[in-house]
């Protein structure tokens, strides 16, 4: 286990891009592998979620030459292997939704974390389709899909996850028939805007809640990945938190669902604004107050909320997190590990049936924390650390290298050391 030491007080300046986004990533290796031809695909994000995608498509037959994607239904054939998708929940839906269609036996698997998190949310859907798949106990991941023939569905999903509706779609495009996925709130559309630029048969309305699909050939395509909104986020807080900070991130991907944790700060008094298409600016911002994060809201910013925490624990007043029942189920109980974490450097907070109250100002002081083997939780920490009086130190550190490996080196970059 390798660790991670923060000194607080620094500030943060200039500008700076971040990882090709990690959603856009895993759903264009993905597309790629099945469209008929190559594709070039410029930034994809370098972190180890995303390279286990990429090897599970390699291992599927597609080849991927840098930036150039060759797939298509021919090429495409059983792996060898089990497909050890390591800590990715995205990773892991879309290529069960995917394999699901697929003409072989597939078994995906992945780290502990993974063999935890609920797989019923994709099972049900898939199953109701008519897919083989099977995962240990009813439920969870190993997950085993047997051929099968698949035909569409009409789906409402039960809970708000563009990886469930995602890993319908991509069973859809082996399917019978046309498939819908409605949803109660939109979740991020990647899925659908990269089946469009693929010449895929697709047709979204309701505000991105109705999704139809027909099955078709898929094109190639050209992409340029956009930075991740949910890496710039990290920055962006940082550089509300501490004295004398001014970021900008460039080139970070600023659609529908992926960027509400920015009029979350504006709420909260933050100095922060969206300055082109794709560039955000904030600055330090000493006069932060709570706000209720709820609703609708919370799907748009359902990975940023570990951050935002770290904002609420400065802010004065309470800051409550509702509707978030879901971040029991990421790659740690974000719930607990949150909490947990910021508590250990003087944070207030008050646990609620589906989500949780933070109080403040407080005043941060460094400390011994851990990530809990999640990524998220240990790059919110390494910002509550920037925000800190004294040395913070991240137990776990080595979790970063699922979505981020470079986020030390930024760091150092921001911080003009
Ligand atoms: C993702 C969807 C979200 C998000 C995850 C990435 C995706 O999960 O938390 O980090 O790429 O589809 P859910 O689909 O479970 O909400």
């Amino acid at each position: 286990m390798t660790s991670f030491t923060v000194s607080g007080g620094r500030p943060l300046r200039g500008r700076i891009t971040v990882p090709g986004d990690k959603s856009i990533s895993h759903r264009a290796l993905i597309l790629a592998a099945l469209a008929e031809g190559t594709s070039v695909v410029r930034g994809l994000s370098d972190g180890d979620d995303v390279a286990r995608t990429r090897a599970a498509v390699e291992a599927m037959g597609a080849s991927v030459d840098g930036e150039k994607i060759t797939g298509g239904r021919t090429r495409l054939h059983e792996p060898d292997d089990v497909l050890d998708m390591g800590n990715s929940g995205t990773g892991i839906r879309l290529l069960a939704g995917l394999c699901a269609g697929l003409p072989w036996l597939t078994v995906l698997t992945g780290d502990e974390s993974i063999r935890r998190r609920p797989m019923l949310r994709i099972l049900e859907p898939l199953e109701s389709m008519g897919a083989r798949l099977h995962g240990r106990g009813g439920r969870y991941a190993p997950l085993v899909a047997l051929p099968a023939e698949l035909r569409g569905v009409d789906v409402e999903t039960r809970v708000a996850s563009a990886q469930v509706k995602s890993a319908i779609l991509l069973a859809g495009l082996s399917a019978e028939g046309e498939s819908r996925v409605r949803q109660r709130v939109a979740t991020r559309p990647h899925t659908e805007e990269l089946l469009a630029l693929a010449g895929g048969d697709i047709e979204v309305s309701d505000g991105g809640r109705d999704v139809r699909l027909r099955p078709t050939p898929l094109s190639p395509f050209q992409l340029d990945v956009p930075g991740d909104p949910s890496q710039a986020a990290f920055w962006l807080v940082a550089a509300c938190l501490v004295p004398d900070s001014d970021v900008v991130v460039d080139e970070v991907y600023l659609g529908p669902t992926r960027s509400a944790f920015v009029d979350v700060l504006a709420r909260m008094g933050a100095d922060i604004d969206r300055v082109g298409p794709a560039q955000v600016r904030a600055r330090y911002s000493p006069d932060l107050h709570g706000t209720e994060v709820g609703g609708g809201e919370v799907s748009a910013l359902i990975d940023e909320i570990p951050v935002l925490a770290v904002a609420a624990a400065l802010a004065e007043g309470d800051t409550t997190f509702r509707d978030a029942g879901e971040l029991r189920v990421k790659e740690s109980d974000r719930i607990a590990t949150t909490t947990a974490g910021l508590a250990a450097m003087g944070a207030t907070y008050e646990l609620t049936n589906d989500g949780f109250v933070v109080t403040g100002p407080n005043t941060l002081h460094g400390a011994l924390v851990t990530s809990h083997g999640d990524h998220r939780i240990a790059m919110a920490l390494a910002v509550a650390g920037l925000a800190a009086h004294g040395t913070t130190t991240i137990d776990g550190w080595e979790a970063v290298a699922t979505s981020y490996p470079g986020f030390e080196h930024d760091l150092e970059r921001l911080c003009g050391s």
